[in-house]
């Protein structure tokens, strides 16, 4: 094979390698449409909605070091304060997801 198309392979298997990594400030599809409206796609909690309703920064990390996945898993699920419930809405293979999402968004920061 020539050496042009050696390399081009060789690039493509590394695309289909790659793990299905979130690029930096980019968000799944189900944080953005149910969770960035408070939280924004950076997790922080600076939207107007956010501001209003005391969303926590969810990139601290010093405080995701004092919950546990299990309390994530049932404040996304019941709901927590004024975050609303969303057990109707996900699954709990996709809280799951969001809990892992969550939990990439304070190590971003550290
Ligand atoms: C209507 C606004 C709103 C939406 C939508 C929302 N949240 Fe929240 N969220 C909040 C508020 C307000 C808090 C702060 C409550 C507190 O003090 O812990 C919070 C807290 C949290 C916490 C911390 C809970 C804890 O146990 O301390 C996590 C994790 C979280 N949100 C994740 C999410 C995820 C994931 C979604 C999307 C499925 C989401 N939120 C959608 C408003 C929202």
């Amino acid at each position: 094979m020539p050496r042009t198309n050696a390399i081009a392979a060789l690039s493509f298997a590394a695309v289909l390698a790659a793990p299905p990594l979130v690029a930096a400030d980019e968000r799944s599809e189900n944080f953005q449409m149910f969770c960035s409206v408070c939280h924004g796609d950076n997790g922080k909690g600076q939207t107007e909605e956010g501001r209003k309703k005391k969303a926590r920064d969810l990139t601290n990390a010093k405080w995701q070091d004092t919950i546990d996945d299990a309390r994530i898993v049932r404040s996304i699920t019941k709901g927590h304060e004024k975050m609303p419930s969303f057990e109707k809405k996900l699954s709990a293979d996709e809280i799951k997801a969001l809990v892992a999402e969550v939990r990439s968004l304070a190590k971003k920061s550290s």
